[in-house]
């Protein structure tokens, strides 16, 4: 098989055409929550895209924590789907996702080998009440996460992903439900599919980030 027919595949697949035909990023004004994220949509079937957009506060001290706003978005049929901040699965926080009933349940994880990810207190989620809901066709989440952009990497260095550039990120889908879909922290299976990603996160800047997360959490 011709070698550049194989890597226009692979590029379809991890980018769709909305706003960057060729990488499926774009920049998304929220009017529910009045945030403006990065966003990029991920395929994981040929036809199917779960979309992550994050928001970031502007100005951010350099190599300091900072809070970041996380939207997903996923069709229905999605059994649960994780969010990698550092653009592997072991040694950064996972943030996996996956609707129940009306609610959406989001769970903090840390794997440190390719296995179940154990629970991580390191990162917290606050969900949002706008910005959040289950319909027919999509379960969509927005939450506020403290302790997702500094982590301990492998070698055992904090490291700080970069506010106002472009970061690698991935992500995990599985068609498969969590096992007990109430708790944060039910078993659920293996990924169906995985692939990564670099999305620019200066474009999901926001001078107003901190009033904003307030009038959200409200
Ligand atoms: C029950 C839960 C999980 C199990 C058993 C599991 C297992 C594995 C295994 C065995 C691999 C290696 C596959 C290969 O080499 O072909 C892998 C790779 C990967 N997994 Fe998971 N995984 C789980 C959850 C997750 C979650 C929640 C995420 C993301 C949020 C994730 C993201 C990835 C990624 C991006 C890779 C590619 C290799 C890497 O980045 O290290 N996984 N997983
Ligand atoms: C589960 O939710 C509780 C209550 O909101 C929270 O304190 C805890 O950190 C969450 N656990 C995980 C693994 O996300
Ligand atoms: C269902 O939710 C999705 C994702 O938030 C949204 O795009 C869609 O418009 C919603 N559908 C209806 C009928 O409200």
């Amino acid at each position: 098989m011709c070698w550049i027919f194989v890597a226009l595949w692979a590029a379809a697949l991890v980018g769709l055409a909305s706003g960057d035909p060729v990488s499926g990023a774009s920049v998304y004004h929220d009017p529910e929550t009045g945030f403006t994220f990065s966003q990029y949509n991920v395929m994981y079937s040929l036809s199917e895209t779960i979309t992550f957009r994050i928001a970031v506060p502007s100005p951010v001290t350099a190599n300091q924590p900072y809070d970041a706003v996380l939207q997903v978005v996923a069709p229905i049929d999605v059994g649960w789907a994780g969010l990698a901040w550092g653009g592997q699965m072991t040694y950064n926080p996972l943030a996996v996702s996956w609707s129940n009933g009306n609610n959406v349940v989001v769970s903090s994880r840390f794997a440190t080998q390719h296995a179940a990810p154990p629970t991580y207190s390191g990162a917290t989620y606050s969900v949002f009440k706008t910005g959040t809901h289950v319909n027919r066709t999509h379960f969509q989440y927005t939450a506020k996460c403290t302790g997702c952009t500094t982590f301990t990497n492998s070698a055992g260095t904090p490291t700080t992903i970069n506010p106002t550039g472009t970061n690698r990120l991935a992500f995990g889908y599985s068609s498969s439900r969590p096992n007990n879909p109430s708790s944060n922290t039910s078993s659920f299976p293996v990924h169906d599919v995985y692939n990564y990603w670099s999305q620019d996160f200066s474009s999901g800047a926001n001078t107003a980030f901190a009033s904003l997360a307030a009038k959200n959490l409200g």
